[in-house]
């Protein structure tokens, strides 16, 4: 099974057409409930060319480790004094207790198997009073996995079709003889799971697009706006245990 992440076409194509739901859905949300950077150490899992890496860095940041299992997405990662870029598989890697302020995660935490796990070491490597901020791709956008709309005789887009919303589990999408694993959950089992870990849940968001959204990119607002494509989470670790 080839991952779809290691292969440089792929990873370029990818990096090429995020701008549009990046720059107008996701990326306002994200910014909207992440805290003050300026001093703080940063984690940021699955950051692919170091989109949130850079954001931090650029608003303040003292330090950012920045993980990623793919040569091909790290490849685009520019070189800054503040951000240790790593290639590893973030359900394996392993920090001490208390090493970072904010962990951040930008449309990667669907891609792990066990979320409980992770977000439970994440709360660990945590320092009181931090916080977790990631988005994920909607759930309802990839239930069913199906990747595209129904449509009527003329290719008019008629509804999303979702099934098995409730079942937990991998997703799987082929492209080009190329794979990706996603890791279906609910809402619910994204809060509970946070929750679970000892998190407090601090935010939650469906983001439509901006109003620049609309005006330059109308088709993916639209599309948005029927079936949404991002979550956006955060989760608070108590500031005294
Ligand atoms: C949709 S991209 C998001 C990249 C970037 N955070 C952004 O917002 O554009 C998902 C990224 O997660 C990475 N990824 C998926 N599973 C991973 C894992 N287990 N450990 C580390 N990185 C992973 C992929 O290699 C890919 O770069």
């Amino acid at each position: 099974m080839n991952n779809g992440w290691d292969d440089p076409e792929a990873a370029a194509d990818y990096l090429a057409r995020r701008h549009g739901w990046a720059d107008y859905i996701e990326g306002p949300a994200m910014q909207s409930v992440l805290p003050n950077m300026t001093g703080r150490r940063v984690l940021d899992l699955g950051t692919g060319s170091g989109q949130w890496a850079i954001w931090c860095v650029e608003h303040g940041a003292d330090s950012v480790a920045a993980i990623d299992r793919s040569a091909a997405m790290l490849a685009h990662a520019p070189t800054h004094p503040r951000i240790q870029w790593i290639q590893a598989d973030m359900e394996t890697v392993q920090y001490p207790a208390s090493s970072f302020d904010c962990v951040v995660s930008g449309l990667a935490l669907h891609y792990v198997n066990d979320y409980v796990g992770l977000v439970t070491r994440i709360n660990r490597w945590l320092t009181p009073g931090g916080c977790l901020v990631f988005s994920v791709e909607h759930p309802l956008k990839y239930a069913n996995s199906g990747g595209s709309w129904l449509s009527d005789d003329d290719g008019n887009a008629l509804a999303w079709p979702v099934d098995c919303y409730l079942q937990e589990g991998p997703r799987v999408e082929e492209k080009n003889g190329l794979t990706w694993t996603k890791w279906h959950r609910t809402i619910a089992m994204y809060v509970e799971g946070l929750l679970a870990a000892g998190l407090q849940l601090t935010a939650l968001k469906e983001p439509g697009a901006t109003d620049e959204g609309w005006r330059l990119q109308p088709a993916i607002a639209e599309g948005n706006r029927r079936r949404p494509n991002v979550l956006v989470l955060r989760g608070d670790k108590a500031a005294s245990e």
